[in-house]
């Protein structure tokens, strides 16, 4: 399996099968020298650089009701909230401060914001922190809604595809969400020129190996410029609340794999991941992530901001404990410069 890796490596591509082998292999060896490849991939397109992204997650108020997650529409238990322009210019500040030059505005698709609504806040943090990059995750929009936060300074658009199957798509959200919609939303965003993002959960209930090697054939012919992936985290208020968890193992196998299909590709270590295992961002990175998004949302918000089960919050990935991050990372000889941490490639 060693020679796939190479092959992989060198060309950016494998067949299915071989592929399908590195999705599932539980050899430790094979896992090991996975990691050694995506390393040395990361470190030729970014050198010791980890870069980080400030997460403000500003609403959980969410019209849709996709059946894993926990801020669904129909979870009548999730304590609801919405941040100001004002409290999100304050944790931009706090951000700033601390060295962050990349802001991600997250939330539930929240009707409360609207297009104005939206352009008012991204056109205030793109006066006040011009070094800065936005980034914003806030769901399915009309091209031209994408168009107007663009011009209004945002960047970047992470939007996960969730996965490239349609009808695997129809068993983890309602039938009112469309994936041809969500296919034409990351289009949408490519075309107008963000950086874009897509990604999707490892261990989601009835995924299966086929179903994530479409996934990376989608990332493949997307080419995004980030992919975020996590482990699978039921929440207990959602329909997937008896589900198995995904496997952090697998997980990192597809960090690997993404990275050495992309090499350039910014990539998180992700929350989730951390969730699941607390040396998360250090594993991830191992095996090739490059980005970690720590949380600079209000203390008080961030257990309710919960999407899934036990979300980590106060540890490495708080905002305010970039400091412990900083030297976790740095103990391992990783540095974390202070700019935009733009993409690389091209
Ligand atoms: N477990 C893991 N990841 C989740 N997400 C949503 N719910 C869960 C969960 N229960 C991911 C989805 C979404 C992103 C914001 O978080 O992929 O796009």
């Amino acid at each position: 399996m060693r020679n796939i890796i190479q092959k992989l490596m060198r060309t950016q591509d494998a067949s299915d099968q071989e592929l399908l082998q590195l999705i599932q292999t539980e050899n430790r060896e094979i896992e090991q020298y996975l990691s050694v490849c995506a390393t040395q991939v990361r470190e030729r397109s970014y050198g010791n650089h980890i870069y980080i992204r400030g997460l403000i997650e500003f609403t959980n108020y969410c019209k849709n009701d996709c059946l894993y997650c926990g801020i669904r529409r129909s979870n009548a238990h999730a304590y609801r909230y919405r941040l100001t322009k004002e409290e999100i210019l304050s944790c931009c500040h706090m951000g700033y401060a601390a060295g962050f030059r990349t802001f991600v505005l997250q939330g539930g698709e929240d009707p409360w914001f609207t297009e104005a609504r939206m352009v008012d806040i991204i056109s205030a943090i793109h006066k006040k922190y011009p070094d800065c990059a936005i980034t914003l995750s806030i769901g399915e929009k009309s091209k031209s809604e994408y168009q107007s936060y663009f011009d209004a300074g945002a960047n970047r658009y992470l939007l996960r595809h969730e996965t490239a199957n349609e009808s695997y798509y129809g068993i983890l959200h309602p039938r009112d969400m469309q994936w041809k919609v969500r296919m034409q939303c990351l289009q949408d965003l490519k075309e107008i020129g963000y950086q874009v993002g897509c990604g999707m959960m490892v261990g989601s209930p009835k995924q299966t190996p086929e179903l994530l090697l479409e996934d990376l054939r989608y990332i493949q012919s997307l080419q995004p410029h980030m992919v975020g992936i996590g482990p699978f985290l039921p929440h207990h208020d959602t329909p997937f609340r008896m589900e198995h968890t995904g496997s952090a193992k697998q997980t990192l196998r597809l960090l690997s794999i993404v990275r050495l299909m992309l090499p350039h590709v910014l990539l998180p270590a992700t929350t989730a991941l951390k969730t699941k295992r607390s040396d998360g961002h250090i594993k991830g990175i191992a095996f090739g992530a490059n980005v970690i998004m720590p949380n600079l949302s209000p203390q008080e918000v961030r257990k309710k901001y919960m999407i899934y089960d036990n979300k980590a919050i106060s540890g490495e990935e708080a905002g305010e404990q970039i400091l412990m991050l900083k030297h976790t990372l740095q103990a391992h000889g990783y540095d974390v410069p202070c700019h935009r941490g733009d993409w690389k490639g091209d």
